[in-house]
């Protein structure tokens, strides 16, 4: 058996030390050391992309990546996209557009949706399916994800705006 050797991965903003065989997927140190869930496994072989976490801002299949790679990286899973009394944009689209069925694909569309949008924030309904081609959803027809996407691409544009506003307000006086 190959030695264990020692990682740190910021997750979801928390600096997080494991001892790792080198040949372990990220995936898995994400849902059986660390417990996030979230981030699901539908084939291991990098056709589903239920298993999108983003690396550096950046939207990888964590079955696709050994978390020695990941060392001294930024790691968001879906579990630090959010939480209920704060949804993401991204996912209140989901929510809003019925964007999911039974959920599995969900995390998964939602990292990629996330990198597809800081890369092109306002992508056609084209480029949005072809953003999501390699994450597949068994349930929904893709349909109500390409409206979600939307949705999320409109409201993180309104949110910069309101961010510009704000900033260019004139100081109250002391
Ligand atoms: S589990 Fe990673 S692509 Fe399917
Ligand atoms: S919602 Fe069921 S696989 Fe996508």
């Amino acid at each position: 058996m190959s030695e264990k050797q020692q990682v740190t991965l910021m997750v979801n903003g928390t600096q997080r030390s494991l001892e790792v065989e080198p040949r372990q997927l990220l995936v898995h140190a994400l849902r059986d050391q660390l417990g996030l869930t979230g981030t699901h496994v539908g084939c291991d072989t990098s056709q589903c992309g239920a298993c999108t976490v983003l690396v550096s801002g950046e939207a990888v299949k964590s079955c696709t990546m050994l978390t020695v790679q990941a060392d001294d990286c930024k790691v968001t899973t879906v579990e630090g996209l959010g939480d209920m009394a704060h949804l993401h944009p991204v996912q209140e689209g989901f929510w809003e557009k019925h964007g999911l069925q039974c959920g599995f694909c969900t995390p998964g569309v939602m990292m990629t949706t996330v990198g597809l949008l800081k890369h092109n924030p306002n992508p056609s309904e084209e480029e949005i399916r072809e953003g999501l081609e390699g994450v597949i959803c068994r349930c929904t027809g893709y349909q109500n994800i390409v409206k979600a996407v939307q949705y999320a691409s409109k409201k993180l544009g309104e949110q910069e705006s309101e961010v510009e506003i704000a900033s260019a307000a004139p100081r109250a006086k002391a």
